[in-house]
């Protein structure tokens, strides 16, 4: 890892044991909190995401808004949400699937995305990728053309990336 990827990991914090026995949390509080990481965090995303020249970024409820909003603002890039069941006025698009710890039904409104626009999804964290799997499809569904997806932090071991069929960027990653 380079010195920048390195900083940042210094920002993000480990709590054991959360949500569940077992389950270790990558918690993005204290990167939020820290106004030169969280500047550094979105400037390197921005980096990345620029070369694939997209029109709208989509960001998945919650944390997933963190990181999409300010980086559509940095682009010049149009902001869509990709919420949980029930918050979007209809008409919508569902698609439900697994989580690292339960199930969730997440939706987007059939006209958030203009056919053939370029869209990158969003969000803080990529585990086992059925939440970043179903927020593509539901992007594709309604007529996006999905060109690459990003994170802040990729859990490797969880293998999520192999359920993605665009290119996936993240800024910092852990092998366990
Ligand atoms: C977390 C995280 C990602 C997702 C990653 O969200 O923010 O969205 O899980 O897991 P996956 O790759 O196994 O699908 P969570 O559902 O906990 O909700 P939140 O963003 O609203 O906190
Ligand atoms: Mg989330």
């Amino acid at each position: 890892p380079n010195v920048r990827a390195m900083d940042i990991k210094d920002h993000i914090r480990h709590v054991p044991d959360f949500p569940k026995p077992g389950i270790l949390f990558y918690d993005i509080s204290t990167l939020l909190a820290h106004a030169g990481a969280w500047r550094e965090t979105v400037r390197q995303l921005a980096d990345t995401i620029a070369p694939t020249h997209p029109d709208i970024l989509v960001g998945i409820e919650s944390r997933g808004f963190l990181v999409a909003a300010p980086l559509a603002l940095a682009l010049g890039c149009g902001f869509v949400m990709v919420r949980k069941h029930g918050k979007l006025p209809g008409p919508t698009v569902p698609y439900t699937y697994d989580l690292e710890y339960g199930s969730d039904t997440i939706e987007i409104q059939t006209d958030a995305i203009r056919p053939g626009q370029r869209v990158v999804v969003l969000d803080d964290l990529l585990a086992t990728g059925g939440t970043l799997n179903a927020a593509i499809d539901l992007c594709r569904k309604v007529g996006g053309e999905v060109v690459a997806a990003a994170c802040i932090i990729e859990l490797n071991f969880l293998g999520g990336r192999q359920r993605i069929d665009v290119p996936v960027h993240s800024i910092v990653s852990y092998d366990e």
